[in-house]
């Protein structure tokens, strides 16, 4: 049994996911998380909400409440949504807790004991009308470039044109609109990771079997340009995790908070600390290699977006700090869905998001299509025609369909018990033989994380399930041979329990609804598939489950896909 900690992206608490966000990293990370659990490994799974930074301030501004509020609020909202989607964290923290602001501190302090934070003085934009300090992308004016008026302070969406907010005409704040704007000299902390520079191409290079989406991106921060830069780790917020040493004042910063990047990824350990508050555990043996952490396989997902930050910042916060921190072994990432024919967006409301999409139809529909269609080695696109078909093909014409005659068989031939009928024949050993190999496979892709892969052999394997039934006919050997019809029913029901738990990773709610249906709650994996097969002895009952998936009409698409076209408000 091995220790593995599995951490997903921490979603920004500004608003619910789309479905991009959540192919992204919660939806693999769960799946394997599901998976390594269901093949006995002890694993700690933790996402959390990351509720610092500019974006939150203001969603909590729009909401007109108090941030703490907004972020307290939108927590409860996300964890109940995920609940609903059957993301099984062990834990889903928050960013903003107690044990990332002492955790944070500490970090801070730490590396500024080993002279990698430098202070730097810069000059920035204050609106004195707002009260604060204006990230480069809160300053709005016209594009000295291309004219349009809302061009933002770090770059001109009309033109492309990089800009500095100095550069802008007619500057104005995008909080309030005032344009009573100066430039003030204020004081920053720079994390110095280009002297780390050297440790971290190390590190990156001992991971051999990284995909290349991740290190690719790790060694283009390194050595493009002018290779890995330091970076800015604080800002002028009221809202975040005040500038500390650890439990020390740090003259000079008083009134900052850390960068939301910055504290963000502390919260991955904070999490585990959180989780070992509220259950009674130790969260070191998973996160200090001096406490056990060495034994322990850590996983993160993630889209490719967040790569740097988890290849090169995070990594140089643990390293810099010279304490006996675990750090990743396998950081799987993920290119973009695209939605019909354009991006999905949460700023432009595009797409479908998660509350939208689990009211209209339950999350096993939802989880198939997206990880049969993760966008693994390109970026993917979401279309409700394919949605429909992979639904309707997948899920209601092969498993449900399945699931559906063999049950419904068995109850008017030999009544709510499974058959006896004797020793499986030559048709049922070829059967187990195919199944043996195709379970070999789906063990290898679910332990590489290759998703498209698993979908597709756990796809192939109800395939075979039904090609047997279809060919071996029971329908049709009871009449001539009812003992012979018996054995295949009975492999037909054990088949059932089987699917449940090569399944539950995908479709968590449908396993445990045929695992009710065959009255079992023996969810131990096929090493053995034979053995697998006789887990339901002759006379054990069963009952006949209501359809397990429903078909999409093409009304419900055609409706949908209206529905969805536009913008949500
Ligand atoms: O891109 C995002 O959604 C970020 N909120 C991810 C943060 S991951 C971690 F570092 F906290
Ligand atoms: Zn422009």
């Amino acid at each position: 049994m091995a220790r593995i900690l599995i951490t997903s992206a921490l979603p920004y608490i500004n608003g619910i996911k789309h479905l991009g966000n959540l192919v992204g990293s919660q939806l693999p990370a769960d799946l394997y998380a599901r998976y390594m659990r269901g093949r006995g490994n002890e694993v700690l799974f933790l996402c959390a909400t990351d509720e610092h930074g500019t974006p939150a301030e203001l969603a909590a501004a729009k909401a007109n409440k108090p941030v703490a509020d907004y972020c307290a609020e939108m927590h409860e909202v996300q964890a109940d949504i995920a609940r609903r989607f059957g993301l099984s964290f062990d834990h889903f923290g928050r960013s903003s807790s107690p044990q990332n602001h002492r955790l944070t501190q500490h970090f801070a302090g730490v590396l500024a004991q080993r002279g990698l934070i430098r202070e730097v003085q810069e000059k920035q934009v204050y609106s004195n009308a707002d009260g604060r300090f204006l990230p480069d992308r809160y300053i709005e004016g016209t594009c000295p470039n291309c004219g349009y008026d809302r061009a933002r302070g770090d770059q001109c969406e009309n033109c492309t044109k990089q800009l500095d907010p100095t550069d802008l005409i007619d500057p104005r704040s995008a909080v309030s609109g005032s344009t009573d704007l100066e430039v003030r000299e204020t004081k920053h902390l720079y994390l110095c990771q280009s002297a780390l520079k050297d440790d971290l191409d190390a590190w990156i290079d001992s991971k051999t079997d990284w995909p290349v989406l991740t290190t690719s991106i790790a060694k283009k921060w390194l050595h493009d340009g002018d290779g890995l830069q330091d970076r800015g780790i604080t800002r002028d917020l009221d809202w975040g995790i005040a500038v500390k040493k650890g439990d020390e004042d740090w003259p000079g910063m008083e009134g900052k908070v850390f960068y939301v990047w910055f504290d963000a990824p502390i919260e991955y350990i904070a999490c585990a600390a959180e989780w070992a508050e509220a259950t009674g555990n130790d969260w070191e043996r998973w996160w200090r290699t001096d406490k056990g952490a060495d034994e322990v396989r850590y996983v993160q997902f993630m889209g490719k977006d967040n790569v740097p930050f988890h290849t090169l910042s995070f990594p140089a916060t643990l390293l810099g700090s010279g304490e006996p921190w675990k750090m990743v072994d396998h950081l799987k990432s993920f290119n973009y869905l695209n939605y019909d024919g354009g991006q999905f967006s949460t700023s432009q409301g595009r797409g479908v998001f998660m509350d939208q999409a689990i009211k209209i139809l339950p999350a096993d529909y939802w989880r198939w299509w997206l990880l049969s269609h993760v966008p693994e080695s390109s970026d993917s696109e979401f279309t409700w025609e394919n949605f429909q078909q992979s639904v309707n093909k997948d899920l209601a014409d092969v498993l449900g369909n399945f699931v559906s005659r063999i049950t419904k068989f068995c109850r008017s031939k030999f009544g709510e018990t499974v058959p006896e009928g004797g020793a499986f024949g030559e048709q049922e050993l070829a059967l187990i033989e195919e199944l043996t190999t195709r379970t070999r496979a789906y063990e290898t892709h679910m332990a590489n994380m290759d998703v498209r892969k698993s979908a597709q052999e756990l796809r192939a394997l109800w395939a075979a399930g039904n090609e047997y039934l279809q060919s071996a006919a029971p329908w049709s050997t009871f009449k001539a041979d009812p003992q012979r019809a018996a054995v295949q029913v009975r492999l037909g029901l054990n088949l059932i329990r089987f699917y449940a738990v090569l399944s539950a990773p995908f479709i968590p709610d449908a396993a445990e609804r045929m695992l009710q249906a065959v009255n079992t709650s023996d969810t131990d994996w096929p090493d053995d598939v034979a053995s697998a097969l006789n887990v339901l002895p002759a006379g054990h009952e069963f009952s006949v489950p209501d359809a397990l998936f429903a078909k999409i009409t093409d009304e419900q698409r055609e409706d949908w896909e209206t529905r969805f076209s536009g913008i949500r408000d």
